[in-house]
């Protein structure tokens, strides 16, 4: 005590007054003030930053035992799983912290969708959140690739070859993107690059998304602002303590996974070696990926399917600008309610339409939950906004809070 007293707080003082990171962290991670009605939802954000943390450090890691070789790549995988020490550990860590990060993700932002929280003033906050997606896409499309096994191969073969379909400058994307004219060594390498490269760059947008955050601070279930200081509690220990509780759970989950089932969300296939004269019988991107490739599977034309799978995910970026109505959060949208639900649906749909082999039903029922994806943004949400009565929110998250306390009572 007395050693903090004379020593350690004049030291931290003196720092703080240079360099004020301790005022920094104070104002926005301890008294931050935080709607005090958040519920679990909003952990996902918290969880999404410590699993990149874990991806991040986790691949330094494997990186060190990796050797991005199309002759050695596989078997340099192989040496870590048998031969260095709690290699398994760390592969299946990493392998199974993807399939997490894209679960959170996925939840955070159809938390999102649900709680209107991409409307304003936060367009820009879910703007870089989109850019965020697109780019752990990449990384998790390059990281795919290093095992070098059947489906890294093949997967890559599909998806970059889709880039051929651009008229005029298609093949030229593709000899770049390959390093060649075939897949090969210097494609692996380039792919080995850029998978260690791409986290760096989601870092630095986690924390522009973070300033962006702490511009209009969150919104919460019911969607109105926070206006006096009653509405709001310190982060911490509030959320602290939530965002604790929702990592244990957490925890357990992803730690099920790593240790009882860690091939769980892997391709069988991609613990054959790579080899470009036998093409797998069913070639499937990894799971996150697979209602954008049901889009893209549902047209026949190879550009306008490639068009369409990527404009599935930007026109993201436009959804502030296509539902426009005024109440944010779907508690008082009943309409816009079941439909978040329908849309929800319909993803799930796409996902599994993905994951089978292009024959009929599957095609034809591809092509309506394609054009429903669609139909949600361009036609769906206008129309609701157009039409809709929504109920009148409370004008206060104070007084919200305590409505629902008495209704509890
Ligand atoms: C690396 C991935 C991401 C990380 C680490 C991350 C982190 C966070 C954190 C910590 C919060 C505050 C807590 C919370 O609301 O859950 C937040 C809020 C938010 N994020 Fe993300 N995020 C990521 C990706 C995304 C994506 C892909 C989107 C949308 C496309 C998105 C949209 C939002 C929005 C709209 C908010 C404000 C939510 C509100 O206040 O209700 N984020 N994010």
């Amino acid at each position: 005590m007395k050693l903090s007293k004379s020593i350690i707080l004049p030291f931290l003082d003196w720092v703080d007054y240079r360099l004020p990171v301790f005022s920094y962290a104070r104002h926005n991670l301890i008294d931050y003030p935080t709607p005090k009605n958040l519920n679990y939802w909003w952990n996902f954000g918290s969880l999404a930053g410590i699993v990149l943390m874990i991806m991040i450090i986790t691949g330094f890691f494997l990186a060190i035992n990796y050797t991005p070789h199309t002759d050695y790549a596989f078997s340099s995988v192989e040496h870590l799983m048998r031969d260095v020490n709690y290699g398994w550990l760390l592969r299946f860590m990493h392998a199974n912290g993807g399939s997490m990060f894209f679960i959170l993700v996925y939840i955070h932002m159809f938390r999102g969708l649900y709680f209107g929280s991409f409307k304003a003033p936060r367009e820009l906050l879910w703007i870089i959140g989109v850019v965020i997606y697109l780019a752990m896409m990449g990384t998790a499309f390059m990281g795919y690739v290093l095992p070098w096994g059947q489906m890294s191969y093949w997967g890559a073969t599909v998806i970059t070859s889709l880039f051929s379909a651009v008229p005029l400058i298609g093949d030229t994307i593709v000899t770049w993107l390959w390093g060649g004219f075939v897949i090969d060594n210097n494609t692996l390498t380039r792919f080995f690059v850029g998978h260690y490269l791409m986290p760096m760059v989601i870092f630095m947008l986690v924390i522009v998304h973070m300033w962006a955050l702490h511009q209009h601070k969150s919104n919460n279930p019911l969607g109105v602002d926070m206006r006096t200081p009653a509405d709001s509690i310190p982060f911490h220990p509030y959320y602290t303590i939530k965002d604790m509780v929702g990592m244990g759970v957490f925890f357990i989950v992803y730690f099920g996974f790593v240790f009882f089932a860690p091939d769980f969300f892997g391709e069988p296939d991609n613990y054959i070696e790579a080899n470009p004269l036998v093409t797998p019988p069913h070639i499937v991107p990894e799971w996150y990926f697979l209602p954008f490739y049901a889009i893209l599977r549902s047209i026949d034309n190879k550009l306008i399917g490639v068009i369409a799978m990527f404009a599935g995910v930007c026109i993201l970026f436009a959804l502030p600008w296509m539902d426009r109505c005024r109440v944010r959060s779907a508690k008082f949208r009943p309409i816009y309610r079941q439909f978040f639900w329908l849309f929800f649906a319909d993803c799930i749909l796409l996902g599994y339409i993905g994951a089978q082999t292009a024959v009929e039903p599957f095609v034809t029922i591809g092509r309506i939950a394609t054009a429903y994806y669609f139909a949600h943004f361009l036609i769906i949400c206008p129309l609701i906004c157009k039409f809709e009565r929504p109920l009148v929110p409370p004008e206060s998250i104070s007084a919200g809070v305590l409505k629902a306390q008495k209704g509890a009572e």
